[in-house]
C-alpha cells in the first residue's frame, strides 16, 4: 500500500490482518455493552503492542497507522449511544484499513484522511521557522523555506514521481525529494551555485535511493529531454518554477540570468520563454508551483506574482490555488525595520509580508 511516512516516529506498522480480525470479532457482538467491553479489551491489547507487525511479516500485510488517531476512532466507537452507530463506525474505520484510496497524485490514504493534519490545505500558509535540519543550510540568499516543496511534494506527488526544479538555486527542493522520496531533475544557470548544490544534496541521506540530478544550463534551452532520460524517465509529474523576483536579488552577471532583464517586460518575457521550454516536460493533469513574491520600486508596487501568473496561465494551465506565505525580514531588509515602516508611512505603501504560491494544472 501507498504508506504515509512523513513523519515515521509517529506511525507504527500493524499486522493488517489480525487487526481487522478484532474489528470484524467486535462488529459481530450483539449487545453495545459486550461490544464495548471487546474495545476496551483491545485497546488494552493495542496499548501492549499485541498488534504490532513482526519482523518476518512481508510489507503487503502490514498498515502503518497513527496510533493516537486509531486511538480516538476507537473511542468514538465506544462512545457511540446505539449498537448500528457503532458497528457504522467500525465499518469506516475497516474499510480504511482494508483498503488504502489513493490520491489521484499523491500517496495520501483518503479513507484515512485525518491522520494527514500535517498536510496544509487553507490557502494562508505562516511558517514561523525555516527547517534547518540535515542539509538544509539555509545559507542561500533568494532560497525558499524547504516546507514549501514539502507542501508541494506530498499534495502533488507520489512516490517515485519525477519533480522538474527550473531554477533550482541551492538544491532545497532535490535535498526535499531525497526525504520524501521522489526523483528529482533541477536545472540551475549559475556552475558555482550549482557545484555547490551538488554537495549539499549529496551529504542528504537518500533512504528511499531516488535519483537527484542537477544540469547546468539556462531553463529556456536546457536538454531536459536527455537529462531526463538518463535515468529512463520522459516526463516529470510535478514543475516547480521558484524565479528570481525580476531584480530584486542580481544572482549573477550572466544576460540569460532572469534577474539581470532589463525591464518588468523583459523579465516576464524571459520567465515566459522558461515556462514555455518546461512545460512540454509535464505530465498532462499534474500540476506546476510557481513561487513568487512581488517587488516594490519608484513608488509603484510592481505585481510580479499576478504578471507571472498570467505568463503560466497563457500556456495550457488552469489556474487551481494562490497561496500567500507569510515572508519576514529578508536578509537586506533585517535591522531595517523601522526605517520601512517610516518609508512605509511616508510613501503610502505597505511592506512586504508576503509572497505567492500558485498552483496550476496542466490542461
Ligand atoms: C529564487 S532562486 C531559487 C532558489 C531555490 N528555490 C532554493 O531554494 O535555493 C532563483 C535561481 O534561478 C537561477 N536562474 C536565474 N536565471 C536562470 C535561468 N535562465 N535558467 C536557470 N536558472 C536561472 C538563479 O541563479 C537562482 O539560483
Amino acid at each position: 500500500m501507498a504508506s504515509w511516512d512523513e513523519a515515521p516516529a509517529e506511525r507504527q506498522e500493524f499486522d493488517r490482518a489480525r487487526l481487522l480480525a478484532a474489528l470484524d470479532a467486535l462488529r459481530e457482538l450483539p449487545e453495545i455493552e459486550g461490544l464495548r467491553s471487546g474495545l476496551a479489551d483491545l485497546q488494552a491489547a493495542l496499548g501492549r503492542g499485541s498488534f504490532l507487525a513482526v519482523a518476518e511479516l512481508p510489507s503487503e500485510a502490514r498498515v502503518a497507522l497513527r496510533p493516537g488517531v486509531l486511538r480516538a476512532e476507537l473511542c468514538q466507537v465506544s462512545e457511540a449511544y446505539t449498537l448500528e452507530r457503532a458497528r457504522h463506525y467500525l465499518r469506516r474505520l475497516r474499510g480504511g484499513i482494508a483498503r488504502p484510496h489513493s490520491g489521484a497524485v499523491n500517496d495520501i490514504n483518503l479513507a484515512r484522511w485525518k491522520e494527514y493534519d500535517q498536510v496544509l490545505t487553507d490557502s494562508l500558509w505562516l511558517i514561523e521557522k525555516r527547517d534547518t535540519s540535515g542539509a538544509h543550510l539555509g545559507h542561500y540568499w533568494g532560497n525558499f523555506v524547504p516546507q514549501i516543496p514539502h507542501q508541494l511534494l506530498l499534495r502533488y506527488t507520489k512516490r517515485g514521481d519525477w519533480v522538474l526544479d527550473a531554477f533550482a538555486g541551492s538544491g532545497t527542493t532535490l535535498i526535499e525529494c531525497r526525504r520524501v522520496g521522489r526523483h528529482c531533475l533541477g536545472v540551475e544557470l549559475n556552475p558555482a551555485v550549482a557545484a555547490e548544490a551538488r554537495t549539499l544534496v549529496e551529504s542528504e541521506a537518500n533512504p528511499r535511493g531516488v535519483v537527484t540530478d542537477l544540469l547546468v544550463g539556462d531553463s529556456r534551452a536546457a536538454d531536459i529531454e536527455v537529462a531526463l532520460a538518463r535515468h529512463g524517465a520522459e516526463k516529470a509529474q510535478l514543475l516547480l518554477l521558484h524565479p528570481p523576483y525580476y531584480d530584486i536579488i542580481r544572482f549573477s552577471t550572466d544576460e540569460r540570468d532572469l534577474s539581470n532583464a532589463a525591464s518588468c517586460e523583459d523579465f516576464l518575457r524571459l520567465f515566459g520563454e522558461v515556462v514555455e521550454h518546461v512545460t512540454p516536460f509535464l505530465e498532462a493533469g499534474r500540476y506546476c508551483a510557481l513561487v513568487i513574491g512581488d517587488k516594490y520600486g519608484k513608488g509603484e508596487w510592481l505585481p510580479l506574482g499576478f504578471h507571472c501568473m498570467n505568463e503560466v496561465l497563457r500556456r495550457g494551465y488552469t489556474l487551481k490555488s494562490i497561496v500567500v506565505k507569510n515572508f519576514e525580514q529578508t536578509r537586506a531588509k533585517r535591522n531595517q525595520e523601522e526605517l520601512w515602516r517610516y518609508r512605509a508611512l511616508v510613501g503610502g505603501f505597505y511592506v512586504f509580508k508576503h509572497e505567492y504560491i500558485m498552483i496550476f494544472q496542466k490542461t
